[in-house]
C-alpha cells in the first residue's frame, strides 16, 4: 500500500510511523508512506502557508494553492490516482467499516490541516471526500491522521503476526471485544473466569461471544441496532435481557 500525508509537521509522523506494527510493516515494504509540507509547496520566498480568515475572526486558515502543490506531490510520490482524504471535524466518521475499505485501496492522500482549517476552494478542488475521528477538535489532523494509518495498516495481510488477532479485534465483527486475562492465575483482584482454564474450546467461544455481546450492549448499545445477528446471538442477548431482568 502506498499512502501519503500532507502535513506542516513531518516529524510528528515519521516518529509515530516508525515503531510497532505500522514501523514494522513499514521495513517489511507492505506499506510506505511519502509526507509532503504544504511549506515546501509556498509561493513566496518566506513560505508562507496561512493567512488571515476573510470576514475576519480568530486565527489563521491554510492557503489553498500550496496544499494542492502538496498534494500534487503527495500522488506523485504515491498514486496518480490515489483519493484524497482531508481530515477535519466536519468529515464522515472514521470507523472499522472505512479502515477495512481502505485497507482495500492501493493507496490514499491524508491531508492534515492545521490551525482554523484549509480554505474551502482547497476541499472543493481536490479532495475526494472527509474524515472525522470523533467530535472533538484536534490542533491539527496529524493525530487523526496517525489513527487512520493505524487502523488500515494492521489489517493490511501480513502487518500483524497472527492474523486471528485482527479478526477478533473489538469493531472487527461490529461488536466490543470480550475481556482478556493472563497470568497470574490469582491476584489482589481475584481470578478469571474458570471457563477461561477448562481448556474446553467450544465453551469459551461460546464465553467470549456472550461477553463481547453484553458489553456492546451495556456499553454501546447503538452497535447491536440496525444490524443482522446469527441466531445464536439472538438467543445469547434474550438470555441476558432475561436475567438483568431478574436481577
Ligand atoms: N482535525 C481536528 N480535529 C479533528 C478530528 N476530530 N478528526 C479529524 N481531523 C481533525
Amino acid at each position: 500500500m502506498k499512502a501519503a500525508v500532507v502535513s506542516l509537521f513531518p516529524e510528528i509522523l515519521e516518529a509515530a510511523l516508525g515503531v510497532g506494527i505500522v514501523g514494522r510493516a513499514k521495513r517489511e515494504g507492505r506499506f510506505q508512506c511519502a509526507i509532503e509540507s504544504p511549506r515546501d509547496h509556498a509561493e513566496d520566498a518566506r513560505r508562507t502557508i496561512d493567512d488571515r480568515p476573510f470576514g475576519g475572526g480568530p486565527g489563521m486558515v491554510m492557503m489553498a494553492e500550496p496544499l494542492r502543490r502538496a498534494v500534487a506531490a503527495a500522488k506523485t510520490a504515491t498514486l496518480p490516482t490515489a483519493p484524497v482524504i482531508l481530515l477535519t471535524p466536519q468529515g464522515e466518521r472514521f470507523d472499522q467499516r472505512a479502515a477495512l475499505r481502505l485497507a482495500r485501496t492501493p493507496g490514499f492522500v491524508l491531508v492534515a490541516a492545521r490551525y482554523e482549517g484549509a480554505d474551502e476552494r482547497f476541499a472543493q478542488s481536490v479532495v475526494d471526500y472527509e474524515l472525522s475521528v470523533g467530535d472533538y477538535v484536534l490542533s491539527g489532523g496529524e493525530p487523526a491522521a496517525l489513527a487512520v494509518l493505524d487502523a488500515v495498516v494492521r489489517l493490511l495481510p501480513g502487518a500483524v503476526g497472527n492474523p486471528a488477532s485482527t479478526a477478533e479485534d473489538s469493531f472487527a465483527d461490529a461488536l466490543l471485544d470480550h475481556p482478556h486475562y493472563t497470568r497470574p492465575e490469582r491476584d489482589s483482584h481475584g481470578a478469571p473466569p474458570h471457563v477461561l482454564l477448562s481448556g474446553d474450546h467450544a465453551a469459551i467461544a461460546r464465553w467470549r461471544r456472550r461477553e463481547a455481546l453484553a458489553r456492546t450492549w451495556r456499553r454501546r448499545p447503538d452497535l447491536l441496532l440496525d444490524r443482522d445477528l446469527a441466531a445464536t446471538d439472538r438467543a445469547m442477548l434474550a438470555d441476558l435481557f432475561r436475567q438483568a431482568a431478574l436481577a
